[in-house]
């Protein structure tokens, strides 16, 4: 299910929860934390941070976090996605979780912000078109 818009304050209320979730990234290599938040067709809300490991590779982006969190409490149908970040540009999705997305929500409405209340909005089929499925 993808809806046409969130209202101002469901897009701020998924903004501030990317935000908070943020605050619990571990990210000491690259110093750069970023916390996404995903909302269900069921009205839930849920939270990722990235969480970096000393082996680079191994690490996982807050999208892709939000996401498992989502499926593994049995909950696929995707409405919106928040990521925050601290940059001078809201930061939009990695390659790898704009595919890790489509799987389950091509039409996803994405909420990029920055801790400078910047915002962006687009759909997911806009940032990763022609997409593998
Ligand atoms: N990162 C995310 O969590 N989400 C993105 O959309 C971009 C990148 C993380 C991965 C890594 O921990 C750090 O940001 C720097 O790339």
């Amino acid at each position: 299910m993808a809806e046409e818009h969130l209202t101002a304050a469901q897009q701020a209320e998924l903004l501030q929860a990317a935000e908070e979730a943020r605050k619990n990234a571990y990210a000491p290599y690259s110093h750069y934390q970023v916390g996404a938040a995903l909302l269900t067709a069921s009205g839930r809300i849920y939270t990722g941070c990235n969480i970096e490991n000393a082996s680079y590779g191994a690490t996982i982006c807050a999208e892709r976090v939000a996401v498992a969190k989502a499926v593994s409490a049995g909950e696929k149908d995707f409405v919106a996605l928040a990521v925050v970040a601290d940059s001078t540009q809201p930061g939009s999705p990695c390659g790898i979780c704009r595919q890790f997305l489509v799987e389950f929500a091509p039409q996803l409405l994405l909420i990029m912000g920055n801790l400078q209340g910047q915002v962006k909005v687009g759909r997911l089929d806009q940032y990763l078109p022609s997409a593998f499925n």
